[in-house]
């Protein structure tokens, strides 16, 4: 064997190297189903799901379905029922951009790089694009394809349910919404409850779907809660960091929205800096979760670097 003075064995690779194959390929596949379940039907629907396929289909990150496959990996869970679920999170994800972006809300004009939908079609067509990709998810989880076990699609429905609604997404998203209009700045631990639900919540559910297609019972998912409410929080921490010191197009979004808002975030409370610091450090924390699996969940680690290094 040559003489090799690295100290790294040849398959201790930096797991970063494996996220990029690893987000095009489930792009690819989010994209080709979402092209089937949306195909036009050939009447006055059209409009709508044209809407829908606007808002699904062709950009974004995809970060949530990746999250789905990298647990369901841990457990050996079928990929195609692991791609299923990730659809249905997409799904909801997508609706509450499309709301998110709507002028009653954040009124924003550019998201993934294309005009909002509401810019490409009308409000009455975004509201029910977003009305039927979240009805699309529901479907999507409680469908036969999707798992033969009545019990476990039942679960994955509950576990979407409770992160998407009050106790989740629309929870925070109200959280948001007040924040803005409070005559007092949200202090920290408000803050942190706020992007616990607002973002934190459907993160959590890609974690925790991947155990309930794997039949892992709820006690053995403390590391993946620990790893999920970190990367949340981190995620959510990077996108205010973006907000403040990302660039548009990168972005394809527009930036500085927070500031111009009067809207209190991690930035606005903690500073740039330490709003990166704390960012790097759940990162590590959340790798740290990791510790009892080995290689397998290589594509959790990287992802968790991913969070805090993207620029998008
Ligand atoms: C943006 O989410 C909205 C937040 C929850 C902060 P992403 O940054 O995952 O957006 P896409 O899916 O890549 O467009
Ligand atoms: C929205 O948060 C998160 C959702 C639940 C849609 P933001 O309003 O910060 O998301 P961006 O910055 O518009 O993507
Ligand atoms: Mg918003
Ligand atoms: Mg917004
Ligand atoms: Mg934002």
């Amino acid at each position: 064997m040559p003489a090799n003075d690295d100290e790294q064995a040849p398959d201790a690779q930096d797991p970063r190297a494996l996220l990029n194959p690893a987000l095009g390929a489930v792009a690819s596949a989010i994209d080709a189903l979402f092209d089937r379940l949306l195909a036009l039907p050939g009447d006055p629907r059209d409009t709508l799901y044209k809407a829908m396929r606007h808002a699904a289909m062709d950009g974004g990150k995809r970060l949530r379905p990746l999250l789905v496959q990298a647990s369901a990996a841990l457990f050996h869970v079928d990929q195609e029922a692991a791609l299923r679920v990730g659809a249905a999170v997409e799904a909801v994800h997508v609706y509450s951009l499309v709301h998110d972006d709507l002028p009653c809300m954040d009124d924003d004009d550019m998201r993934r790089g294309k005009p909002t939908v509401h810019k490409a079609y009308d409000e009455a067509s975004a509201v029910l694009a977003g009305d039927g990709l979240q009805a699309l998810a529901f479907e999507i989880l409680s469908d036969e394809a999707t798992d033969g076990d009545p019990f476990v699609r039942a679960e994955l429905v509950l576990a979407l349910a409770r992160a998407a609604g009050i106790s989740g997404m629309v929870g925070g998203q109200a959280m948001d919404l007040a924040a803005e209009s409070s005559a007092q700045a949200f202090d920290l631990p408000t803050i942190t409850r706020l992007q616990q639900l607002k973002t934190g919540a459907l993160i959590g559910f890609c974690l925790e779907a991947g155990a309930i297609l794997g039949r892992v019972p709820p006690e053995g998912r403390g590391p993946l809660r620990g790893y999920a409410r970190d990367i949340g929080l981190a995620f959510q921490i990077a996108d205010d960091i973006l907000d403040v010191a990302g660039d548009a197009a990168a972005a394809g979004k527009a930036v500085g929205k927070d500031d111009a808002a009067g809207k209190a975030t991690f930035v606005s409370l903690m500073g740039l800096e330490r709003a990166r610091e704390q960012a790097a450090l759940l990162v590590e924390q959340a790798v740290g979760h990791l510790n009892a699996y080995g290689r397998e969940a290589d594509l959790l680690r990287a992802i968790a670097y991913y969070i805090v290094e993207r620029d998008r």
